[in-house]
């Protein structure tokens, strides 16, 4: 391999004239912006303790009324991307928010798509565009792009939940804004996954009569997926996934533009390889407790816990009981990147 001409190469007057005029010689950098055979990667493997987050959350909500932050979240930011960045992974922001019975996170859209996935507590709800939707734990809900959404507690207890956002690729295409509005009026109650999605391969038949609808179900509940996974596991051979997507009941494709949603069961004692890919990810560990090794650093997990996955990376998953399930939900940026032609699995 050529080594490439460095800064140092050039004459100071001459570097000196092109930071004059706003120029910059590409050889010096080519390298670093175009690595060989894999990305260069700031972000780290990273395991965040919910034991950790929880006794500094509900601290949080004796120190901050809701009024005085608008959404009570506390941001799982990866150190290798900088913390003042906000970013778990480079696509992908992550936020433990807590809301107390009583309170109200006020109405409010904007760019950035974001999905709640509940991690404890009862009486919590969102509503989507006048669609009042419940927030039991392990639900995921979605408030995609532009949609009016607002959250509340009317339970006793604190409700806690994983808020995911694709905020750094909207914010660092300097998209990123949002508009309040005065509360939503509900509309329906139950929401549509009790009533118009009950069943997978049954959509209303109206729906095959019209344009497809971009976010035809908001709500996924974790009872359903809990039991479609552990069906699944009986008729998948040990050594393969036992993993189901989140996708439109319309189209049968992803049901968010930019981040892709996953839940997968580990059966007791499996060890498993997840495919190499080009999306980074999170995973959130939705019951049991095992070890993620990510590319050299092993990281022990509980329930609750949640693990950033950099780009590229080889992950391979134990549970570690002989007795009991784990269960992880993951999100990537696959979605996004399969749009924009360069998602690449290696198996
Ligand atoms: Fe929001």
């Amino acid at each position: 391999m050529t080594a490439l001409g460095t800064l140092e190469d050039l004459p100071l007057e001459y570097r000196n004239g092109l930071t004059a005029r706003n120029l910059v010689p590409l050889w010096p950098n080519l390298r670093a912006a175009l690595p060989h055979n894999k990305p260069s990667r700031r972000t780290r493997p990273m395991l965040w303790r919910y034991e950790d987050i929880r006794p500094q959350l509900l601290e949080a909500g004796r120190l901050t009324p809701i009024e005085k932050a608008e959404r009570r979240v506390l941001v799982l930011a990866n150190p290798g991307l900088g913390l003042e960045n906000m970013q778990a992974t480079p696509s992908i922001y992550v936020g433990m928010q807590l809301i107390l019975p009583g309170e109200v996170a006020p109405n409010h859209r904007h760019a950035p798509s974001a999905v709640r996935f509940v991690i404890e507590g009862k009486g919590g709800f969102t509503m989507v565009e006048g669609e009042k939707l419940p927030m039991e734990p392990g639900d995921l809900i979605l408030t995609p792009s532009l949609l009016w959404h607002e959250h509340g507690h009317t339970g006793s207890g604190p409700v806690i939940w994983m808020d995911v956002l694709d905020l750094p690729v909207v914010y660092g295409l300097e998209a990123s804004y949002a508009l309040e509005g005065p509360s939503q009026q509900p509309r329906n109650e139950p929401d549509a996954s009790q009533t118009r999605y009950r069943r997978s391969g049954l959509i209303p038949w109206s729906a095959t009569t019209r344009t497809r609808a971009d976010y035809p179900l908001v709500r996924f509940p974790w009872q359903e997926v809990r039991q479609a996974l552990a069906d699944l596991a009986t008729v998948t051979p040990v050594g393969e996934a036992v993993r189901l997507a989140y996708v439109n009941p319309e189209t049968g494709h992803e049901c968010m533009p930019i981040l892709g949603f996953s839940a997968l069961l580990l059966r007791p004692g499996e060890t498993l390889r997840l495919p190499r890919h080009s999306a980074s990810s999170i995973i959130n560990v939705v019951s049991g407790s095992g070890s993620a090794a990510i590319d050299s650093v092993e990281l022990r997990f509980d329930a609750f816990d949640t693990v950033a996955v950099p780009t590229h990376a080889e992950v391979k998953l134990d549970n570690a009981s002989s007795k009991h399930p784990a269960f992880l939900f993951v999100v990537d940026d696959a979605p996004m990147q399969r749009k924009l032609g360069f998602y690449e699995m290696f198996g």
